[in-house]
């Protein structure tokens, strides 16, 4: 999939949209899928990341109708579902819970009075922790939000998509996702200050180089329960620390001295050992990427993955192997998991010139041990959420 251009998506699903219902869409809202760059597990402890959009959409067309029907129709799954604003339920696939998720907790704070006919589809790859269902929140609440003339708050649109998330799908997750959905500048990098909840852009100097990500094909399907558990380890970690200093400590203020107050508990020590150094490699990483040095964003990464494998406890042998096969190869700069963990994917900096000949040694040795292929994907950047009207 990928390397499809935004515009021939557009005019292919607006001819979907035509064979389903008979007119054109009023809207069409546009999210993209993200990657990070670095800060892993930092959102939902309120310190910083840097994600970045990337040039992989899913696209909700949609139009208002007179009744309160909702009919929804998957390109990706070919199904069509139908519902009233009157009547909920959270059944269904996972597509569709997030989508009737999505109405439910708008009508519920805006009361909705007509219902929609609505297409969505998209090219981001499912499962290589590009942050598919992120997109596909940002893209139906951004349509909804745009049809009802509802809010011109983009701030409102990622509240709406983490209660959904909370309330409707039981994750208790961070904003990371939504955000780089929402406000990513395609020649930028987006630094998230998830404390005061607002965000700068960072100019890239990077050159000679690409990003890449290797899929393990190891499914996430853990990945919720035990994402949950971290969530709570954390604010376990942090609430001991204070009750130990007597202090309000936050992740950006607890230093690495006061750690070691509670290194009796193993666990909670690991997992706030890697927040705070991960929330200062964003800095680092901040100034590595102004300076366009590739072998400290190298470095970085690589280190992120030591303290994500080691302390947080996030990686898996899949993953483990295809990092140390990358470190055999003079063309990886670094690499690391990126996303929530337990399977999924590494993010990885390339020299240009030697990414073909990288690509085939990882996957060759991979195959070697464990005898199934390895997907690779290069990825490009692109801009935030687009809402285009008729
Ligand atoms: C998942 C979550 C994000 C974030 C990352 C880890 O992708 O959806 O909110 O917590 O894991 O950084």
């Amino acid at each position: 999939m990928g390397g499809i251009a935004k515009h021939s998506l557009i005019d292919k699903y607006k001819e979907e949209f035509y064979e389903q219902y008979k007119n054109s869409p009023s809207i069409i809202s546009i999210a993209p899928g993200r990657v990070n760059i670095i800060g892993e597990h930092t959102d939902y402890n309120k310190g910083f990341a840097i994600p970045t959009a990337i040039d992989r959409w899913i696209l909700t067309l949609a139009s208002i109708r007179n009744d309160q029907e909702v009919n929804i129709f998957s390109i990706n799954y070919n199904r069509k579902i139908i519902f009233s604003l009157k009547n909920f339920d959270d059944k269904g696939e996972l597509w569709e819970r997030y989508v009737k998720g999505a109405i439910y907790i708008i009508n519920k704070k805006y009361d909705l009075t007509r219902g929609f006919n609505i297409v969505i589809g998209g090219n981001i790859p499912i499962g290589f922790g590009m942050s598919s269902s992120a997109a596909l929140e940002v893209s139906i609440v951004g349509a909804i939000f745009s049809l009802c003339g509802l809010e011109h708050d983009k701030y409102k649109i990622l509240k709406i998509c983490n209660l959904l998330e909370k309330e409707v799908l039981g994750i208790k997750s961070g904003m990371l996702d939504q955000y780089a959905s929402i406000f990513s500048n395609k020649k930028q990098f987006l630094l998230i200050d998830f404390l005061k909840l607002e965000h700068s852009y960072i100019n890239s100097n990077i050159k000679d180089s690409c990003w890449i990500l290797i899929n393990s094909m190891v499914s996430r399907e853990l990945m919720y329960s035990a994402y949950n558990q971290r969530v709570d380890e954390c604010k376990n970690a942090i609430a001991l620390i204070n009750q130990k200093t007597n202090k309000e400590y936050n992740l950006n203020s607890i230093d690495v001295d006061a750690i070691e107050l509670i290194k009796e508990n193993k666990v909670l020590y690991k997992r706030l050992l890697h927040l705070i150094t991960e929330n200062k490699r964003v800095f680092k990483m901040r100034d590595a990427i102004l300076k366009g040095d590739l072998n400290t964003i190298g470095h970085l990464l690589s280190e992120s993955h030591e303290s994500l494998s080691k302390n947080y406890d996030v990686s898996c042998k899949e993953i483990e192997l295809i990092i140390e096969l990358s470190r055999k190869h003079s063309g990886f700069y670094g690499g690391r998991i990126m996303g929530g963990g337990f399977g999924g994917c590494t993010i990885n900096l390339i020299k240009a010139d030697l990414k073909e000949n990288f690509i085939s040694y990882v996957k060759d040795e991979f195959y070697n041990k464990y005898e199934y292929d390895i997907k690779i994907e290069t990825i490009n950047f692109s801009s935030g959420l687009d809402i285009v009207t008729f």
